[in-house]
């Protein structure tokens, strides 16, 4: 049964492959300072950049510079980005790349003029926003995290070895994202799979939880088989405009806060390769197959008649003469072959894991209670094991 919800995406999208002459429009909307905030130099290669400033310049905006943005943005970076946002009375920070800079704008967003630590009152305190919040837009490079339509923001605490994410209200989701597909072309092969990946696992995480017979698990099924084909595609040829135009689709939705309306959800592959990333500082995607299969496996008994249904809708299996557990089992089969299939990195020890950490890896790893088992601490270390 559906549980009582309310649901608002504030967040408006421009798609296509003309999506950046929209920009100007929502520019008009805000003030003279621009916090342009990217990462480690993509954009500046493949002249997305300087497409950006000769807008911003147009329109004749005042543009402050935050670049540098890393994978895994950190807690030393964000209070970098505050100073810079407060000292300049940014009026909007435009995020430019991937999950990263947009979830670390988000936080820049909702820090710069907090009065406490904000990795205290966010991360670690997981408190409301009580202070004024600088607006948020984004131009996605990178598809995965869906962080171009949500309120979240992971960010790093390399000290402490903490990576902890924040899922703010609508207030905090970006006002406007762009999504051109063709912006996506140049990412290497192993971040656009990772990214294919993180997909998958958010429709898995919210998908894998509950026993009712939700509309959104119909609506998931759909986005995993449409995923499946496309990537398939992908990996085949990167510039095929409609299978990245249509992952590009299903990543957004995949995480804009519709589909776990009213329902259940797990979300522990992502707090286990959270704390993995934590550790090792791996590509998330790649954090969270590495650990999937064996913690399927592991909660396959508990969860039995999804895992059947998943097998039997997303992958086709024939139920015929089979019992629930062969077509569990042949359903997490099939997902083991698309994703050697599509290049996932199937195991830890290829992220940098080793032995001397999982007792670490495994304090953490936040333990949430949504899931079909949940688990303990020396379960997680058995699954980080057998990711080994
Ligand atoms: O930094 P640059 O030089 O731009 O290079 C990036 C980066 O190295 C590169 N890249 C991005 N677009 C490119 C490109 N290279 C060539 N061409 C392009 N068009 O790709 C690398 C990875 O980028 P990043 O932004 O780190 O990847 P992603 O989008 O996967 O973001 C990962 C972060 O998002 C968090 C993750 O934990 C991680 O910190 N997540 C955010 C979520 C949310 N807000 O809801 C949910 C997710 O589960 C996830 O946790
Ligand atoms: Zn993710």
């Amino acid at each position: 049964m559906l549980g009582n919800f309310s649901y608002c995406n504030p967040t408006r999208l421009y798609f296509g492959e003309n999506a950046l002459s929209k920009l100007n429009k929502e520019l008009a909307k805000y003030g003279k300072n621009i916090l342009l905030v990217y990462g480690g130099g993509s954009i500046k290669k493949t002249g997305l950049y300087d497409r950006i400033i000769s807008i911003l310049k147009e329109c004749d905006k005042t543009v402050f510079e935050l670049p540098g943005v890393m994978p895994n943005p950190t807690v030393e970076k964000l209070y970098e980005g505050c100073k810079v946002a407060r000292e300049n009375n940014v009026d909007l920070i435009l995020s430019v790349g991937g999950g990263s800079c947009c979830d670390y704008s988000k936080a820049v967003s909702v820090s710069a003029w907090c009065d406490e630590d904000p990795w205290d009152k966010y991360y670690l305190r997981m408190e409301d926003v009580d202070n004024k919040i600088i607006p948020v837009g984004c131009v996605l490079t990178m598809v995965g995290t869906g962080s171009e339509m949500n309120g979240g923001s992971v960010i790093t605490n390399t000290e402490s070895k903490l990576k902890i994410g924040h899922v703010f209200g609508d207030n905090v989701f970006p006002k406007f994202s762009i999504l051109n597909p063709k912006l996506t072309y140049t990412l290497p092969k192993y971040q656009m799979v990772a990214g294919f990946y993180d997909i998958f696992s958010h429709i898995c995480e919210q998908y894998f939880s509950g026993t009712d017979d939700s509309t959104s698990d119909y609506i998931m099924e759909g986005l995993l088989k449409s995923l499946i084909h496309s990537s398939r595609i992908a990996v085949k040829n990167p510039e095929d405009y409609e299978a990245r135009s249509n992952i590009m689709w299903t990543a957004t939705w995949a995480l804009n806060t519709l589909v776990a309306k009213g329902k259940t959800t797990d979300w522990m592959v992502h707090m286990i390769g959270q704390a993995i990333g934590a550790y090792t500082d791996a590509t998330h995607g790649m954090t969270l197959a590495a650990v999937s299969l064996p913690y399927y496996r592991h909660i396959c008994p508990y969860g039995l008649a999804k895992f059947k249904r998943f097998a039997i809708h997303v992958w086709n299996i024939n139920p015929e003469g089979k019992s629930d557990e062969q077509i569990a089992e042949e359903g997490l089969l099939a997902l083991k072959n698309w994703m050697e299939e599509i290049g996932l990195v199937m195991n830890i020890r290829e992220l940098g894991v080793t032995e001397d950490m999982l007792e670490g890896i495994a304090d953490a790893t936040f333990i949430l209670t949504g899931g079909y088992k949940t688990l303990t601490k020396e379960e997680v270390i058995d699954i980080l094991k057998e990711s080994m």
